[in-house]
């Protein structure tokens, strides 16, 4: 007599345990293996701030820092940051106390929905310090992968100028 092959009732997908600095804060934390660097960020550690335009790697606004470099983090899955230091725009600065990029694309107009402006700020963060004196040029450049669809861009490449040279102070 044939016996049925007997099937597994588990569909849980699988998880894996990762530990993940924050905005100097350790997180250790259960993850599907499939999720993104951005999810994890704003579903799992309430992390808002980091914005998903596209979830395609097209507009930049998901972008983080990780280990220091700018990264959009839909295109990087949580996993990936184990080990590994992650800061968003929430560890930057503050309300009351902003970080001077902040500082600079308020002064500058460097937003107006402010949709793209957490992705642009970590993104010029990178920018300024690799070069800490950038031109109009370098700048557009280094910001090629984030996109704006409010401000035309001149008041953005002023807030970054003008952060740099805050900076450099
Ligand atoms: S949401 Fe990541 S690049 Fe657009
Ligand atoms: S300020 Fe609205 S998308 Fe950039």
């Amino acid at each position: 007599m044939q016996t049925k092959p007997s099937i597994s009732s588990s569909t849980a997908p699988a998880q894996t345990a990762i530990e993940v600095e924050v905005n100097g804060e350790k997180h250790a934390l259960t993850v599907e293996p499939r999720l993104l660097l951005a999810h994890m960020l704003r579903e799992r550690l309430g992390l808002t701030g980091t914005h998903i335009g596209c979830d395609t790697s097209s507009c930049g606004a998901c972008t983080v820092l990780l280990e220091g470099k700018s990264v959009k983090s839909c295109t990087v899955l949580a996993v990936q940051a184990d080990g590994r230091a992650v800061t968003t725009i929430e560890g930057i600065g503050t309300s009351r106390s902003l970080h001077p990029m902040q500082e600079a694309f308020w002064a500058e107009h460097g937003l107006q929905c402010g949709y793209c402006t957490t992705g642009m700020i970590m993104a010029s963060l990178d920018l300024i310090a690799r070069n800490p004196d950038p031109s109009d040029e370098q700048i557009r450049e280094g910001l090629g992968g984030n996109i704006c669809r409010c401000t035309g861009y001149h008041n953005i490449v002023r807030a970054v100028k003008a952060a740099a040279k805050a900076v450099k102070k």
